[in-house]
């Protein structure tokens, strides 16, 4: 039997909302550059990176990277692996690196120590969702969609054990629906 839809916390109308805001502010703040680049965080961020790079007025451009928590549990994750890495050279670009959540920001660090070792012009971070109750590490979120309590979420990208990545809202997952 297919899951029950999880209740929606952002709508879809929230998320277009803010999605085009955020386009907004970004092709303003980077409108004297030649062209940024939008690093998506596979895969969480494919949903997001899509519908914000088609509300920027700027010169940009899309690669993609993978990374994941290596084993541990879901309370508990263990270090954070690269799965895939960029195609780009990001040595003298502008980089904004496009995520999905901020949850302990073990993810992000990593991401910004990785990529800051390889001498980009800037590199600043452009996050959905981020759950302040959650935070381990102090990570810089230049431009956020949405905070949210400690909740399982999914929807819009985001997923439950591989599940309901192509909500087109952000629902909360409650204990029924957890999958085994
Ligand atoms: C999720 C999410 C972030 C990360 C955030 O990725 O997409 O990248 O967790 O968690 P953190 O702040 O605690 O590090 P996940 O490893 O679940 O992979 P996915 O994007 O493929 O779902």
């Amino acid at each position: 039997m297919p899951p029950t839809r999880p209740p929606s916390i952002i709508s879809e109308t929230s998320i277009a909302g803010r999605v085009e805001e955020l386009g907004r502010r970004i092709s303003s703040d980077y409108s004297g550059v030649d062209e940024l680049l939008l690093v998506g965080v596979l895969r969480g961020a494919f949903i997001f990176l899509a519908d914000l790079s088609r509300k920027l007025t700027i010169p940009r451009r899309v690669d993609f990277i993978a990374l994941s928590a290596y084993g541990g549990t879901d309370t508990a994750p263990g270090p954070v692996r690269l799965l895939m890495d960029l195609r780009t050279n990001i040595a003298g670009r502008h980089v904004l690196v496009v995520e999905d959540i901020v949850d302990t920001g073990r993810t992000l660090r990593y991401l910004l120590d990785t990529l800051g070792a390889r001498g980009p012009a800037s590199l600043k971070t452009c996050v959905l969702v981020r759950k302040p109750a959650r935070a381990e590490v102090e990570v810089p979120v230049d431009y956020l969609g949405f905070e949210i309590p400690d909740e399982w979420v999914a929807g819009y990208g985001l997923d439950y054990a591989d599940q309901f990545r192509t909500l087109p809202y952000i629902g909360v997952v409650k204990r029924e629906q957890e999958v085994k």
